[in-house]
């Protein structure tokens, strides 16, 4: 198959709006007629073999779906949603190379970018890029080994959305494996202290900077990466070239700013998508090259599943269906993402991007406006921390959020820095503190006429097991949860890889800087609301 470079535009199948379709109007009559008043603790009671066949055995993963307001009834008309809605020939579209991001004209291709060679679009342009990232970040682990005169020893990414979060998120989810004699430093905000922070603990000779940009004109990024290069000479640093690189779709922007190694990719890698390209790099010096190809992999064992799997046992298909089942039936308006492993600290930041970004959207494909919602709210933060914040709310609150329990089986090696026998209890201990709140939410209690001590319980909750948290572990979770997002924004009918919502907001404030570097001026609140006006005058005096 000969595959273009750039995107192709190209049609998605037709589909029908999924609040159209018989299903929809099956699962609203199922709603009223079970689903309102489902009850957890009697589905169990009632069915002895729930969890055996609400459980999903994944790559990489085991998911426990019983705890979910969910009966076999439900689940069937939800995969004929599904495929009443084109989802699998959406996913195929996708996998294929079609132009699915419709409002950019994009293919939508990151599973590209964890495909064998020849397997794939682009394969060889993506493999040519991966081969000369990974072969330099082995060089910068080489250097971090103290065989080059001057040792590296800090590895600083300037990034910001999916420039960041995504590297972010994954050097710290696999820091027991990270080389040992690299800090890693992720600056995103344009808040100089930020950066200042950071700048105050490095020095150049030992410093490599990745210029993180997907298209290298992100107003955050290019001021961090100036000031950055400004501090780096005056503090005396030689020999730019080799201590900034980029990672970037705007290869000439790149050498503009002064880069002579950049690692490129395409337009249709979105950034939220985008760990799997250049922008892995800092993943990639971390954990070195084979491991970062595990991390593909375990991300590829995902795609495959997503591309073969029966829409019945097809788990991040199961799990955007829910998650439909959940905001556009029950209403729910948040989900809460709680992983019972420090590693993935990041992981609920990561996914807010990933989901909101891509599924907070208020029209179809074509701009019809929607009748129904989208993108649900998504938080969180790791557990037992979690605890001790606001599952106050989640247990006894007025809004059911659905949350999302992530437990690892076996503790990461890092936590061998403590003796054996403490690092084992404390695992325990985090286990089982993620079952009983799963167990606290759906099972409720009653308060003995103290109504401050009711749980109402039949709260849902899914849980992910996974044995331990390795990069291939990690790459085959994070793509479950790319599929799912897929999948409930395929059923919305809407475009999951643009953000044009971001827009206004940039547009306006280079307005408003443009003020602010003017200065006090009467007139400096001409034309502005009163209320920006007002702000801004007190912000100039
Ligand atoms: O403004 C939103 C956004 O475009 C995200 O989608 C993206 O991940 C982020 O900004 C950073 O963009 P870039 O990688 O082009 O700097």
């Amino acid at each position: 198959m000969v595959y273009a470079t750039t995107s192709p535009v190209s049609g998605l199948p037709a589909s029908t709006r999924c609040d159209r379709t018989a299903a929809w109007a099956a699962l609203a009559g199922h709603f009223e007629a079970h689903g309102r008043d489902f009850d957890l603790r009697e589905a169990f009671a009632r069915d002895p073999r729930r969890f055996d066949t609400m459980s999903f055995d994944a790559p990489e993963l085991f998911a426990d779906l019983s705890k979910n307001l969910v009966d076999a009834a439900t689940l069937r008309f939800l995969a004929d949603l599904a495929r009443e809605c084109s989802v699998e020939a959406q996913r195929d579209a996708m996998l294929a190379g079609a132009a699915i991001n419709t409002t950019e004209r994009r293919a939508v291709l990151h599973t590209a970018l964890r495909a064998p060679r020849g397997s794939a679009p682009f394969s060889a342009d993506v493999h040519a890029v991966l081969d000369a990232m990974l072969a330099f970040a082995e060089s910068v682990r080489v250097r971090a080994d103290g065989t080059a005169p001057a040792r590296l020893r800090h590895v600083v990414n300037i990034g910001i959305g999916g420039s960041d979060l995504g590297p972010q998120m994954a050097v710290r989810a696999l820091a027991e494996v990270a080389h040992p004699g690299l800090t890693f430093h992720f600056v995103a905000n344009v808040d100089g202290a930020d950066l200042a922070s950071v700048l105050a603990r490095v020095v150049p000779a030992e410093t490599l900077f990745v210029v993180a940009s997907k298209t290298f004109t992100t107003q955050e990024t290019m001021t961090n990466a100036e000031t950055a290069r400004a501090w780096f000479v005056a503090q005396g640093g030689t020999r730019i070239e080799e201590h900034f690189v980029a990672a970037t779709s705007n290869v000439e922007a790149a050498a503009r700013f002064g880069i002579t190694r950049t690692f490129g990719f395409w337009d249709w890698v979105g950034g939220r998508y985008s760990l799997w390209s250049a922008i892995g790099l800092p993943i990639a010096i971390a954990v070195g090259a084979e491991r970062f190809r595990e991390l593909l992999a375990g991300a590829r064992a995902m795609d495959e599943h997503f591309a073969q799997a029966p829409v019945e046992r097809n788990l991040p298909m199961l799990l955007g269906l829910v998650d439909v089942w959940y905001r556009n039936f029950h209403r729910f308006t948040s989900r809460c993402i709680a992983p019972y492993a420090q590693a993935l600290q990041r992981l609920p930041a990561y996914l807010q991007q990933l989901e909101m970004e891509s599924n907070g959207k208020r029209v179809d494909r074509s701009g019809a406006p929607l009748p129904y919602a989208t993108s649900p709210v998504v938080w969180g933060e790791p557990g037992t921390n979690a605890q001790h914040a606001y599952f106050q709310m989640l247990h006894q609150g007025s809004d059911v959020v659905p949350v999302e329990f992530i437990l690892l089986r076996q503790a990461s090696a890092v936590a061998g820095a403590i003796p054996a026998e403490a690092s084992a209890r404390q695992h325990r201990m985090l286990l089982a503190n993620g079952l009983a709140q799963s167990q606290a939410l759906m099972q409720g209690r009653a308060g003995a006429n103290e109504p401050h001590r009711d749980f109402p319980g039949n709260r849902p909750s899914t849980t992910l097991l996974l044995e331990r948290l390795t990069p291939r572990s990690l790459g085959a979770l994070l793509a479950l949860y790319e599929h799912r997002v897929f999948t409930s924004g395929a059923v919305w009918g809407i475009d999951s890889f643009d953000q044009w919502g971001v827009e206004l907001g940039k547009t306006l404030g280079s307005a408003l800087l443009g003020k602010f570097e003017r200065g006090r001026d009467a007139d400096a609140g001409a034309g502005l609301d009163g209320s920006t006006a007002g702000l801004l005058q007190r912000l100039l005096r």
